[in-house]
């Protein structure tokens, strides 16, 4: 690490380590905005404990001294400078404080919370780096509205086609864009410069099993899976339940039933390590005594590659004409949401894996099944993620859990990621001079 920005500021420091019981705290006052009776949280995008959750971090952020500000896309970012002037680039840490309906503590809060921690330890230690720092709350990571919104505003692949075709009614995309002080005119605006990105680190909880499984603490990604989503409209006709018989029936219900266990029974059986899940179904009208007119599915798959994913593509929408047509009912289907899979840089991943040998910590490479702000990232800039285990697997539920030791390790593995790529980068000035 450069020596050279002040008199009094530190050089490599392997001793380092975050302050867990700040951490924990921070950790905790965050757990407890939109908290649930079960110890979950409930935090969806741009709601009320959301927006409550967001300016706990802006209020925690200037409280600690370090800048903060607001984008275009809603992103909430912390700053801390490591130079008497802004440098040309920034390093990115990163996560996001929204959650699944009903979700868990530590999906996103983890990241948030530790990369508040590594901030305020770089500053108060007045450590010297080649680069900014800065940390990202990102907009709507789970996909409340546009999946990965605000990573992927910043990383400039976000559309305007899909901020017209949010997973929710457009009119309350809008109510709510407004109730966050969020113009959506505006958002693509939040866009930066890939030049003035020194990398992306994130770290998050596993959310499977891997880990715990070889007894390992941390995962070091090397990959994230790739994400299609879909909302198919199976269309029938409406009728009387009690005296329309069976044979003479349009019944939409049925035709996307039987469309969720065919497309589950065919991803299991032909195409292994990818997944389909139907996460909804609304029926219209909906009621008891109604034969169902109307039902839109919430589709969506993963697979490693591109290729796997077109392959999934063609084959599970072929089945849902397929089953339309066996129910005599009409298909419509909206595209949603695409987000590619992506590879981890593999310097970050050096990076992740020295620091996590330096604190004594035992690391697994593993790919990434679950969606997260750095594919978007991955696809501007080097990105990394670093992964703890997640007892019991658990996930996008109220048992998501880790131990707290674990988190504790996490958050100093990323500091020492930080320290670790700013060797790197200090080593490649040299060079290149
Ligand atoms: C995000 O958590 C996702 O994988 O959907
Ligand atoms: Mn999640
Ligand atoms: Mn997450």
């Amino acid at each position: 690490m450069d020596t050279d920005r002040s008199n009094d500021s530190r050089g490599p420091t392997p001793e380092l380590r975050i302050d867990a019981e700040r951490f924990q705290k921070d950790f905790e006052e965050l757990a407890a905005i939109g908290a649930t009776r079960d110890s979950g949280v409930d935090r969806p995008a741009l709601s009320e404990p959301h927006l409550e959750a967001r300016k706990w971090f802006l209020a925690k952020a200037k409280q600690v001294g370090l800048e903060a500000r607001i984008d275009a896309a809603g992103n909430h970012i912390a700053i801390a400078r490591t130079g008497p002037e802004p440098q040309p680039r920034s390093l990115l840490l990163g996560s996001h404080l929204d959650s699944v309906p009903q979700g868990g503590r530590y999906d996103g809060a983890l990241g948030v919370s530790a990369g508040l921690e590594v901030l305020r330890v770089i500053t108060e230690e007045n450590i010297a780096l080649p680069f900014d720092v800065e940390l990202y709350d990102f907009t709507d990571e789970e996909g409340r509205f546009v999946g990965l919104m605000g990573s992927q505003a910043l990383a400039g692949l976000l559309t305007r086609d899909q901020l017209q075709t949010p997973g929710q009614d457009l009119g309350i995309f809008h109510e709510a864009l407004d109730r966050s002080g969020m113009d959506v005119s505006r958002i693509l605006e939040a866009a930066r410069d890939p030049g003035s990105l020194a990398g992306y680190l994130e770290l998050h909880i596993e959310q499977g099993l891997r880990l715990v499984e070889a007894e390992a603490d941390l995962g070091i990604v090397t990959s994230i899976v790739g994400i299609r989503s879909f909302r198919l409209h199976f269309i029938g006709r409406a009728d009387h339940a009690g005296t329309t018989p069976l044979d003479k029936r349009f019944d939409a219900g049925l035709g996307a039933a039987a469309f969720n266990l065919a497309a589950h029974q065919h991803v299991g059986r032909n195409h292994p390590g990818c997944v389909v899940t139907v996460g909804n179904m609304e029926f219209s009208p909906g009621a008891f005594n109604v034969v169902p007119k109307g039902v839109d599915v919430a589709l969506e798959f993963r697979a490693e590659t591109e290729e796997e994913l077109d392959a999934l593509e063609s084959e599970i929408l072929s089945l849902a004409a397929e089953q339309a047509q066996v129910f005599s009912l009409a298909l419509e289907i909206d595209r949603l949401e695409r987000a590619a899979s992506v590879v981890m840089d593999p310097g970050f991943q050096k990076a992740a894996a020295h620091a996590g040998g330096a604190l004594g910590l035992k690391s697994l490479p593993l790919s990434s099944g679950a969606g997260h702000d750095a594919q978007s990232l991955a696809q501007a800039c080097p990105a990394g993620m670093i992964f703890i285990p997640s007892q019991g697997g658990f996930s996008h539920s109220a048992r998501e859990s880790s131990e707290w030791t674990h988190c504790v390790n996490g958050a100093n593995a990323l500091l020492h990621t930080v320290l670790a790529l700013a060797e790197d980068a200090d080593r490649e000035k040299r060079e290149i001079r």
